[in-house]
């Protein structure tokens, strides 16, 4: 069987250019190891906010690498760096609202400063793109919050069926006809 593999991409200035540790890249890791039982290979990039760079790299993880979830984290605030939302948007097919809306709903819980989160959420191909926002504990919030749809999304779109940990205190869920293929 195909292996799994998963884009997380740390969307940074500053970690791009070694000024500090990339802090992202391991939280959205951790969190993923965390919730998936199914074995996974993460592709992992930091790159700098800079949006044609950006698109590069959310079409390599999609089409050459064949990922099938792409998380960035960063860049999806109100600064005049922040790109990430238009770099996702120009290389999705499709934007699935609800995401990003769930994700500042959810945030907005934890801090009133969520509505500044411009994050998306978009296909591309057999990949789901999703954005988070630059601080390792909102990586946390807005996976939590999205991901019991991430798996029905990726059968969906014809990807590889994912499971969770039983003891992650999440479930993915699926309607009651989802089938594994195969089983
Ligand atoms: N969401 C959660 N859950 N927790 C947070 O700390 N920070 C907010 C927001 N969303 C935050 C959050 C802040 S302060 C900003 S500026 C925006 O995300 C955008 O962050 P980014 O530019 O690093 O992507």
């Amino acid at each position: 069987m195909a292996e799994v593999k998963i884009g997380l991409v740390t969307v940074s200035d500053r970690a791009s250019q070694g000024i500090y540790e990339d802090k992202g890249g391991p939280a959205m890791l951790a969190e993923m190891s965390r919730i998936l039982r199914t074995a996974f290979v993460p592709v992992q990039r930091v790159i700098a906010d800079e949006q044609p760079h950006i698109e590069t790299t959310l079409r390599e993880l999609a089409d050459v690498e064949h990922c099938c979830l792409i998380l960035t984290t960063g860049g999806t605030g109100p600064a005049r760096r922040d790109v990430t939302p238009e770099a996702t948007a120009a290389v999705c097919e499709r934007i699935l609202d609800g995401f990003g809306e769930q994700m500042r709903a959810v945030s907005l819980k934890v801090v009133p400063t969520a509505i500044l989160s411009r994050q998306i959420a978009g296909t591309r191909g057999k990949a789901l793109i999703i954005n988070l926002p630059g601080n390792p504990p909102a990586i946390k919030d807005c996976l939590e919050a999205v991901m019991p749809a991430v798996p029905y999304c990726i059968d969906l779109m014809e990807g590889p069926w994912l499971d969770f940990r039983e003891d992650c205190g999440l479930k993915a869920f699926r309607p009651k006809h989802a089938k594994k293929p195969g089983a």
